[in-house]
């Protein structure tokens, strides 16, 4: 396809009443991503000589949360119709051809459709439609017996019979640049909603001899608007749906594909498995035969091949190497560097903080700022005091390290190579190498000693 450059335009500045919201309806979130956002993501993917947002009142927030170096902006102050939005950003426009019309509310729409409608659009007006059983709202195609289109004509508008029509504007339009100025200067809103319509352009076209055709998008999903948290609802599920197929396509067992959310990517090996009620943010790297159980939290997390990871876990900015065992009820904090076959276990917080081949922290322990050698042992109820209140402070645990259990290292502290921590140890010096330190009062007991009691009266 030798398609013409193109300058994109989506029309945000629509208020979102029906969100029963302060948050402007196209910064709600899919996938953990603004609805405006996707739109734009998309945008992008076809390369547009300019990127043009039309934002509404109170829409500042719309600019300073999708800010980018190659977004221009124009603001509708008074929302008077989608032609009177595009015909804000004329003053902005590009030299670009073509320009393509988007809905910064309609985020599923899909590179691969808009490149069909970019091509339908070649040497005229296409127009995104689809057929729906139920036509209610929409504005309706209104076609001569050729089948040729003839033109647009709003719900509120249109006669009995035009209403019986069951194909219907999506609002995604390509439109010639130089033609567009023209016919949008020309629009009334002598209608029944008082508006300037961007669809009277479509009888502009027929009117100046100019081809109108058609294109339809590959799924129904891709043209669905959010007015509502319904809405909004919905089409997170159709969007993880989606993302829950492409990773079953490619290899990956799911235990339930409805039960998976994945908000941002999630890269994966071969035979990966992941458990129920998952959820992925940001980036994810999962390598060969990770096994993810059932609800953990994964946010921009790596964990290298034939890792298990058990139920309940929480990561955030971890770095997991191979063939480790992690969970229960683990919680790796940003900076967690774990060696391959680490085994962190049941409520085990590791922040900052290196862990060596093989060393394990198996049940309760806070692991902060340290750097901890190979094959090291980190008994139950380990502290290690990384904060003094001002500062944080190092600990360094050398290789072949064993330390007993409910003991606290008070950073800045060191202990060396194979040395022993005896359990309910308060480690505030250094402990050298290959030996035995224990910090415990010596233990005694009272002959003699008796229990006091209640006198019963
Ligand atoms: C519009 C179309 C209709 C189509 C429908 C698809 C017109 C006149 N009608 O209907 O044919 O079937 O979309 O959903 O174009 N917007 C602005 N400024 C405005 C008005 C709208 O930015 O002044 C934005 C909205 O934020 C939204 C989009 O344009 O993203 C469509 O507006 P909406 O009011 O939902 O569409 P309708 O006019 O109902
Ligand atoms: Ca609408």
């Amino acid at each position: 396809m030798s398609d013409q450059p193109v300058q994109v335009v989506i029309l945000a500045a629509g208020q979102g009443k029906r969100m029963h919201s302060n948050l402007p309806k196209v910064l709600h979130p899919i996938a953990g991503k603004a609805l405006a956002q996707h739109v734009i993501d998309t945008a992008r993917g076809l390369a547009p000589q300019k990127l043009i947002l039309v934002y509404g009142h109170g829409g500042e927030v719309v600019r300073s949360t999708l800010a980018a170096v190659d977004i221009s902006w124009a603001e509708q102050a008074r929302q008077l119709g989608t032609g009177h939005a595009v015909a804000q950003a004329v003053p902005q426009f590009s030299k670009a051809p073509c320009t393509l019309v988007l809905y910064g509310d309609v985020p599923l729409i899909s590179a691969a459709t808009l490149r069909r409608l970019l091509h339908a659009g070649r040497d005229g007006l296409a127009v995104l439609t689809v057929e729906l059983p139920d036509a209610t709202g929409y504005g309706r195609i209104v076609r001569d017996a050729a089948g040729k289109v003839l033109r647009i004509v709003e719900e509120k508008d249109a006669t009995a019979e035009e209403k019986s029509i069951r194909e219907i504007n999506t609002g995604i339009m390509a439109i010639p640049t130089a033609h567009l100025v023209d016919w949008l200067g020309r629009l009334k809103n002598d209608n029944a909603q008082g508006e300037y319509y961007l669809t009277d352009i479509v009888a502009l076209a027929v009117a100046a001899g100019i081809p109108v055709r058609t294109a339809h998008p590959e799924a129904a999903w891709e043209v669905l608007g959010v007015n509502s948290k319904v809405q909004l609802a919905e089409l997170e599920r159709v969007y993880q749906r989606n993302i829950a197929e492409r990773l079953l396509v490619a290899g990956v067992r799911l235990a339930d594909p409805a039960r998976i959310d994945v908000r941002g990517e999630l890269t994966h090996g071969r035979d990966v498995a992941i458990d129920v009620g998952c959820v992925f943010e940001g980036s994810v790297e999962l390598g060969d035969a990770v096994e993810i159980g059932p609800y953990c939290v994964l946010k921009d997390v790596k964990i290298a091949a034939g890792t298990r990871i058990a139920a309940f876990c929480h990561f955030e900015e971890a770095v997991i190497g191979p063939d480790g065992v992690i969970g229960p009820f683990a919680r790796l904090r940003p900076g967690a560097e774990l060696g391959p076959e680490v085994h962190i276990g049941n409520f085990v917080e590791v922040k900052k903080s290196k862990v060596g081949a093989q060393s394990k922290a198996n049940h309760l322990a806070y692991i902060g700022d340290a750097e901890i050698g190979q094959r090291v042992n980190i008994g139950a109820g380990t502290i290690i005091c990384n904060y003094d209140g001002a500062f944080k402070h190092k600990t360094l645990i050398e290789d072949d390290v064993f330390i007993g259990s409910d003991t606290q290292l008070v950073a800045p502290v060191t202990v060396g190579r194979g040395a022993t921590l005896g359990a309910g140890t308060t480690l505030t010096k250094d402990a050298p190498p290959g030996a035995l330190t224990v910090s415990r009062a010596k233990q005694v007991t009272l002959t003699g000693w008796v229990r006091p009691q209640k006198v019963k009266k």
